[in-house]
């Protein structure tokens, strides 16, 4: 599965993928979903989360969808098939799974929609199958190789949405 080709040739053909969060365990509130659609401009992601501390919480697509622990550790680290250093996701270094804050109000509701041109669902760069993860922290963007983002709050794995 390491040629390109044949790794397309077996993903699964759609336009669009889904992740629901899983709180990983003493952070039974939170909850959230996010969807992610191919445009001709990139891939719009729309997430509303629940259940956060007022604030910013660090965003991120992390290499494995597995959520087999308690913790949320068993995601491993930030997903980056390029090997780039950390980032923002509007950086000019970046991991492709760098998607930076979620903003929750002072109810702990978060919304964010943003198109991000490197991300695919995809191939190589493909984030279908991967892990997605919510942190207690804000992402500084800097600190190596996590933004010092801090513990998991929630985890889920982004799977292949049905077709519209
Ligand atoms: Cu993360
Ligand atoms: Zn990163």
């Amino acid at each position: 599965m390491t040629d390109p080709k044949a790794f397309d040739e077996y993903a699964p053909a759609t336009s669009r993928a889904t992740c629901v969060l899983h709180p990983t365990q003493g952070n039974e509130a939170v909850k959230g979903t996010i969807t992610f659609t191919q445009t001709s401009g990139g891939v719009l992601i729309e997430a509303s989360v629940s259940g956060l501390t007022p604030g910013l919480h660090g965003f991120h697509v992390h290499e494995w969808g597995d959520l087999d622990c308690t913790d949320g550790l068993c995601t491993g680290g930030h997903f980056n098939p390029t090997g780039d250093a950390h980032g923002g996701p509007d950086s000019a270094s970046r991991h492709l799974g760098d998607f930076g804050n979620l903003e929750a109000d002072a109810y702990g509701n978060a919304g964010y929609r943003r198109v991000d041109r490197h991300i695919k669902l995809q191939g190589p760069h493909g984030i279908i199958g991967r892990g997605i993860v919510v942190h207690a922290a804000a992402d500084d963007f800097e600190t190596q190789p996590t933004g010092n983002a801090g513990a998991r709050l929630a985890t889920g794995v982004i799977g292949a949405a049905k077709p519209q």
